[in-house]
């Protein structure tokens, strides 16, 4: 597991380090529009497949964490809509990553969002803190995603809600798909079976799971080859079979007392 940590760690190491030729997702996978380009600091690069955040429903004076916050691109759209008396937190495994977050939110002068070193399986965020999770292409990323859960589940306040974008897989990959290195920081090799994400969602203990937006996204990982260091899911050069890895976006809520 930490092996398989490590590695996540240096690709995303490498990829902030060339956060300034890097085109970021394109937008019809990830749905955010012009205004949100516009909105976040020079820098602050996309690397998501979904855009938890357009359905967050995100209010003024709320607390927000978002999973795996990379260059903290999430973290500003959010931190706009809770405005002034509401929090962002970023958490992120990736000393790059969380430096290169820090000098984006000192350009754009956001002082509601702060960036913390750290693991979503053990988030450094205390218990029933916060009012919504928002985690954008990360969890297929880690290796044990019901500890993720659960830990997001704790630091939810009752009531609470969770917005996650993902990659899944549909099927059982090709043989050598799951030890390839590349494949993994692509967001690929370490995604769950799309069953298998689901019901660990519920098992953390989550009601009211929905799926909010789901589309194949198989073409575009293969259609990025050509330009491998464009953006992170764009990691390797393998051709997946077609309709193998789909992108969720979905909501689930922590039971109200
Ligand atoms: C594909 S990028 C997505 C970044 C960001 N959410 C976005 O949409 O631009 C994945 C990020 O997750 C981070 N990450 C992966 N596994 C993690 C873990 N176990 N704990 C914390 N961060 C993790 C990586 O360092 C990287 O910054």
């Amino acid at each position: 597991m930490e092996d398989t940590k490590q590695t996540v760690r240096e690709g995303y190491g490498r990829l902030a380090r060339q956060a300034d030729s890097l085109a970021g997702t394109p937008a019809e996978i990830v749905g955010y529009d012009e205004s949100d380009l516009a909105a976040v600091p020079e820098g602050a690069v996309s690397l998501g497949c979904g855009n938890p955040t357009a359905i967050s429903g995100l209010q003024p004076g709320e607390t927000v964490l978002d999973l795996g916050s990379g260059m903290g691109f999430d973290c500003f759209l959010a931190a706009r809509a809770v405005g002034p008396t509401g929090r962002v937190i970023g958490v992120d495994m990736t000393p790059e990553m969380i430096a290169r977050a820090r000098e984006n939110a000192a350009r754009g002068g956001y002082d509601n969002v702060e960036f913390r070193q750290g693991d979503i399986e053990d988030l450094p965020v205390e218990d029933a803190s916060v009012d919504v999770v928002i985690s954008n292409c990360v969890i297929n990323l880690t290796p044990d995603k019901a500890k993720a859960f659960a830990e997001a589940f704790r630091v939810l306040r009752p009531g609470g809600r969770m917005h996650v974008s993902d990659l899944v897989l549909t099927r059982e990959p090709p043989t050598g798909l799951r030890e390839d290195p590349d494949a993994l920081i692509g967001c690929v090799a370490g995604a769950s079976l799309r069953e298998d994400y689901l019901a660990a969602i519920t098992a953390a203990g989550f009601i009211g799971l929905r799926v909010d937006a789901e589309h194949d996204a198989t073409e575009w990982l293969n259609g990025c080859g050509d330009e491998e260091d464009s953006c992170a899911c764009c990691g390797s050069d393998r051709r997946l079979p077609q309709g193998l890895v789909a992108s969720l976006t979905l909501t689930a809520y922590k039971p109200a007392p």
